[in-house]
């Protein structure tokens, strides 16, 4: 093993770092957040977003801030430098070689290289099928966290994301308990989205050698099943989700995923801390990527981008004097497609138009092509991923619909708002923290009946120009920058070191 010498790696050689050369600056944290996804280089949704704005917001507060994600085949190396050589992560006997590089960017961004883990089409899988050995992909990644602990980045709070990365404080309360290197060193768990829990097969247990122990219900078993989702919420020393209504909903069966009864048993360590957004990426007066620039003062450059979008899509012309819905999403269970599919004649009988852009589920890629084909003109989807496609339609659209079943935080009624496009969205999470009845049009019952009453009153709305641009300018003037959800974040961070 050996940590290629580097500038910014502080003392501590190959024999790794201690704790305590970490406390330069009492009072802030030296944090490592590890996650499957960061933006820009690795990005399938939010969590992307979250990971790839939040370190710079904490950075201003004080504290210290690395990212390690998993290096895949996407991300080019070019300017990044191999700061770790020859990494061997053994899971019981089984050997992977890695090596970990450093991207160049304001803070460490480790990438752990290990190509025949990671250097493949997807991130989790392909055409709808995930990888067979996720359990073994993503307990590499946590052993690794260990290593950049060790001997890059001294980590105060291993502040991990999502179930790809359970096993680090899994592995931390167990295997490692005993390595002197973490003791005093805390876990911080973010569900970003409950709905995805990493479920294995009960051998997976040995197959990443973790201690057998783990795999009782008020461990990591889910219904015979490992669950590394279950790994962070059993482990970490203290939890959180995207929003304060999300902490409250998944507490209930309804919403709970079965995991109600273990995040219950958590309740006194359980916080929502609402997502920020980065106003330096999602920003019409200076968004690159749109065709014309505009401020809530001067609203006219929405107008060109309004036009460009119907052409890029292909709708009629008359569309321009229509209100056009934009849609952005993952297609899948959560997003609610199936409340669209099932009253998109009727939203187009509002005298609508509606652009769509998503990716995933081939079931509702197939319906939002059938309803295309079904309303040419007044229809029209793009099945991919798209980050430019993504701004055109935040710009272009006048009305942004998110119908989720669930939405633990979602970003891009966040974005609509500043972009002035008017959500439409279920009450429900995220969505139901963030739009008011004075910026946004919101619906409770999931159904097909209620999405499109919401539709109908933001029509309605629509149609008396000035009332609707107060309305507009309403939502372009609120703030959901990453300042006060990032000052939570080092609060907790300082709470969780004694600190605070
Ligand atoms: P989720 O993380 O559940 O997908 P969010 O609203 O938090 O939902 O974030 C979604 C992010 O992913 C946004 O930045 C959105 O623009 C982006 N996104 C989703 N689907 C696509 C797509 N098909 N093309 C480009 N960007 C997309
Ligand atoms: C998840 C959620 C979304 C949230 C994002 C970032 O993917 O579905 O609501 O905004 O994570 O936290």
């Amino acid at each position: 093993m050996s940590p290629v010498s580097s500038s910014t790696q502080p003392s501590g050689g190959s024999h790794g770092l201690h704790l305590q050369d970490a406390c330069y600056n009492p009072g802030v944290a030296r944090v490592l957040m590890v996650s499957s996804e960061a933006a820009p280089l690795a990005k399938t949704g939010g969590l992307a977003d979250v990971v790839g704005s939040l370190p710079s917001a904490l950075r201003s507060f004080g504290d210290e801030v690395a990212v390690l994600i998993p290096r895949y085949g996407s991300i080019e190396l070019k300017g990044a430098r191999r700061v770790y050589d020859k990494l061997a992560i053994y899971l019981g006997a089984v050997r992977y070689d890695a090596s970990i590089y450093q991207a160049a960017e304001e803070y460490p961004v480790y990438l752990l290289d290990c190509p025949p883990l990671y250097d493949r089409k997807g991130f989790y899988g392909e055409a709808g099928l995930d990888y067979p050995d996720n359990h073994i992909r993503f307990a590499v990644f946590a052993r690794a966290a260990f290593t950049v602990a060790r001997s890059l980045f001294a980590t105060e709070i291993f502040h991990c994301h999502d179930w790809q990365t359970g096993l680090v404080p899994a592995y931390l309360r167990t295997a490692s308990a005993i390595d002197p290197t973490f003791l005093g060193v805390k876990t911080l768990f973010t569900i970003h989205n409950l709905g995805y829990q990493g479920l294995f097969p009960k051998s997976a247990v040995a197959d990443v050698a973790l201690d057998p122990g783990v795999f009782r219900p008020d461990g990591m078993e889910f219904y015979g099943r490992l669950s590394y989702l279950k790994g962070g919420i059993a482990f970490a020393d203290f939890l959180n989700t995207v929003s304060p209504a999300y902490a409250r909903e998944i507490q209930t069966p309804e919403l709970g995923f079965g995991l109600d009864g273990a995040l219950r048993a958590r309740a006194d360590v359980l916080t929502g801390i609402l997502n920020g957004v980065d106003y330096r990426e999602w920003n019409p007066e200076t968004d690159p990527l749109i065709p014309a620039n505009y401020s809530a003062g001067d609203l006219s450059g929405k107008q060109v981008c309004k036009r460009s979008l119907i052409e890029e899509f292909g709708l009629a012309p008359e569309a321009m004097g229509r209100p056009l819905i934009g849609i952005v999403s993952r297609f899948a269970h959560q997003k609610g497609a199936d409340l669209i599919g099932e009253v998109a004649g009727q939203i187009v009988a509002e005298d609508t138009s509606l652009v769509a852009l998503g990716t995933g589920d081939a079931e509702y890629e197939d319906m939002f092509r059938r309803v295309a084909a079904e309303f040419p003109g007044r229809v029209a989807v793009r099945i991919g991923f798209d980050n430019g496609l993504a701004h055109r339609i935040e710009a272009g659209a006048d009305l942004f619909l998110m119908p989720s079943r669930y939405e633990p935080s979602g970003l891009n009624q966040i974005y609509s708002l500043r972009y002035g496009t008017v959500p439409v969205v279920r009450a429900t999470g995220g969505l139901d923290d963030t739009i008011e009845e004075d910026t946004g049009f919101k619906f409770a019952e999931y159904s097909g009946q209620a999405l499109l009453g919401a539709v109908r009153a933001a029509v309605g709305a629509f149609s008396d120009g000035e009332a609707w641009r107060r309305m507009m300018r309403l939502g372009m003037g609120k703030d959901f920058s990453w300042k006060a959800s990032a000052a939570a974040y080092s609060a907790l961070y300082g709470r969780l070191l004694g600190r605070a």
